[in-house]
């Protein structure tokens, strides 16, 4: 059966970001499942699970580390070893073969990790060493986060050197393009905010002095890839794992508008995901606020239905919608759109359960 060409569904139209054409305004947002193979390197049971869900216009693959320093959770993909290289070759060719656009999500996690999960159970680096004091997962259960090592000013730029080689190996893995992964509490956006940023050099203090970090990796990253296929991703009213700022609209104010400099291939912002009225100096509608600054290609994600999505294109808030834990749930998400048919509901205890259940065994709509 043809899908119906509906109209009144701006998610289901065309896009042209870049040189790439999107046959649909649907993004799979980036999404952590922790079914790595040996090494964090993909396995043939992701490559089914991406090329089911190929019917998106963009895949945004899962947050993968630059680095061994960068990893912060048992299970989770690297992009800086053969091995992983290979492995994600696999899953851009499935994609491909079945008419999908993919990128890859690049993460450092900085002090949101544990020693067990670091080379030689070394302490986690952040820019400064505050300790979130928060629990985490580690391959022994769940363990309280410890203080994190602040890297040395002469360390940094060596991260920024892990990012560019993590953009060539996404290269070579046959990526679309990057999305550089500065929201959520990693590494970038603990750079960013000042709750964990006590520094005094110049990646410390002053807001531009805060982004340095995060512009230093998007010039390098932009440099294997060219701007217009490297997109980025901010959190700018997230406040898990102990993010604060005193002034997160300036902050983010003054890195949305320095994202005007570069002709990138999206802006991805993500919504609110708690309530925030412990926070009210926050934003709660983020891409309202920067719908009015930043005159590029936005993504919007957070907590979207169907509804909600045609309302934003339609009115112009965003020009492509992400959708999480939809496309978790459905592998044919713009084809249930299509057909106005229910959704399958995503079951939380397996997001991040090894093996096929809860993967690749959510069932596509009948034909
Ligand atoms: C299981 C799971 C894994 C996630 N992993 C990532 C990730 O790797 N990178 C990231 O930026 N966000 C990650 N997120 C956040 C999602 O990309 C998205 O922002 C969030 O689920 C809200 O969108 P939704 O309401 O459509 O699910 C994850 C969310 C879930 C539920």
């Amino acid at each position: 059966m043809q899908a119906p060409n509906n109209p009144t569904q701006p998610l289901l139209t065309h896009f042209q970001m870049g040189h790439l054409r999107l046959k649909n305004r649907l993004v799979m947002a980036p999404l952590t499942r922790r079914r790595a193979g040996k090494g964090n390197a993909p396995v043939d049971l992701n490559a089914t699970y991406y090329s089911q869900r190929a019917s998106a216009g963009l895949i945004i693959a899962e947050a993968s580390q630059i680095s061994p320093q960068g990893v912060g959770y048992p299970n989770t993909p690297g992009i800086y070893t053969n091995r992983q290289i290979e492995g994600w070759q696999k899953i851009t060719r499935a994609v491909h073969d079945n008419n999908g656009i993919i990128f890859l999500q690049l993460w450092h996690v900085g002090r949101i990790s544990h020693p067990l999960l670091q080379p030689n159970h070394q302490l986690p680096v952040a820019p400064s060493a505050i300790n979130p004091g928060e629990e985490l997962t580690t391959p022994q259960g769940k363990k309280p986060i410890e203080t994190p090592r602040a890297l040395r000013l002469e360390e940094i730029s060596g991260i920024v050197e892990d990012y560019m080689q993590a953009a060539r190996n996404a290269k070579e893995a046959g990526f679309d393009g990057v999305e550089i992964h500065a929201a959520n509490s990693y590494l970038i956006d603990q750079f960013l905010h000042d709750s964990s940023n006590h520094r005094t050099d110049e990646y410390g203090g002053p807001i531009p002095h805060r982004a340095r970090f995060l512009f230093e990796v998007l010039d390098a990253v932009i440099a294997v890839w060219g701007s217009n296929k490297v997109g980025i991703r901010l959190a700018p009213s997230g406040t898990r794992y102990g993010m604060n700022d005193t002034d997160p609209v300036a902050l983010f104010d003054y890195v949305v508008t320095k994202l005007n400099d570069y002709t990138l291939a999206y802006l991805h912002l993500v919504e609110p995901m708690l309530p925030l009225d412990e926070y009210p100096h926050y934003l709660k509608e983020v891409n309202k606020h920067y719908r009015n600054i930043y005159k590029g290609i936005l993504i919007a994600c957070g907590n979207f239905n169907q509804e909600k999505g045609n309302d934003y294109i339609g009115m112009g808030w965003a020009d492509l919608i992400a959708f999480g834990r939809l496309f978790i749930a459905n592998p044919d998400l713009p084809r249930r759109f299509a057909f106005d048919v229910p959704l399958n509901k995503p079951n939380t205890d397996t997001f991040y359960n090894p093996g096929p259940t809860g993967y690749t065994d959510y069932p596509f709509m009948n034909k």
